[in-house]
């Protein structure tokens, strides 16, 4: 990692299997996203992500919560792991742990969330689902910034997909992740450049 560059330096947080982060990083590689990343890092150890990350030769870290005495004390622990590998974005990607008021404060208006629905339509857990149990038939991905509040703060980019009438959860799920890996890339050049 150059860490004298000038381009614009981001963490990924992910939880499990990293294809976001994965498509991520192949844009880096590619020259299609000229960024830095610095940290790929996990809240579960057994991330399929965190393998991905190491073979790119990308510096990774992984600790959990349930290592700490509160919640606080596991984010305060995170924003010197962020701070210590000079992240200036931060940018979950499958990071399914909510975002408090440590890493908030220090990383204000610099934290993107990539989540499965058409927001405001369907936040939280199991978007998917709810979009197929609500019979809408358009469904897709947004990418926003992340504030206090779950899946609210103000959006930067989305992608629509259809619902078809014999989608199953896992069609439906393929489609929104295929757009979610033409999307986030993109919402990140858009953001990070301009900034
Ligand atoms: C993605 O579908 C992402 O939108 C979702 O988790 C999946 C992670 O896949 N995130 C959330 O639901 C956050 N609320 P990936 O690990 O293969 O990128």
């Amino acid at each position: 990692m150059n860490s004298s560059s000038n381009r614009p330096k981001i963490a990924i947080l992910i939880s499990g299997r990293g294809s976001n982060m994965q498509v991520i990083l192949e844009r880096v590689k590619d020259g299609s996203l000229p960024l830095d990343v610095v940290l790929v890092f996990s809240d579960k150890m057994q991330a399929q992500g965190l393998q991905i990350a190491k073979a790119a030769g990308i510096e990774t870290e992984t600790f959990s919560p349930s290592e700490f005495a509160s919640f606080s004390d596991y984010e305060e622990k995170l924003v010197n792991v962020l701070k210590q590998a000079q992240a200036e974005w931060i940018i979950c990607a499958g990071y399914m742990r909510i975002i408090k008021k440590n890493i908030l404060t220090n990383f204000q208006g610099k934290i993107l969330n990539i989540h499965p629905s058409l927001l405001p339509s369907f936040r939280g857990l199991n978007a998917q689902k709810q979009a197929l149990d609500a019979g809408v038939k358009v469904a897709g991905c947004t990418v926003h910034f992340v504030n206090e509040e779950v899946d609210s703060g103000a959006i930067i980019a989305q992608a629509v997909v259809e619902v078809l009438e014999q989608d199953t959860l896992t069609d439906l799920t393929n489609r929104i992740l295929k757009a979610e890996h033409e999307t986030y890339w993109k919402a990140i050049k858009k953001v990070t450049l301009k900034d």
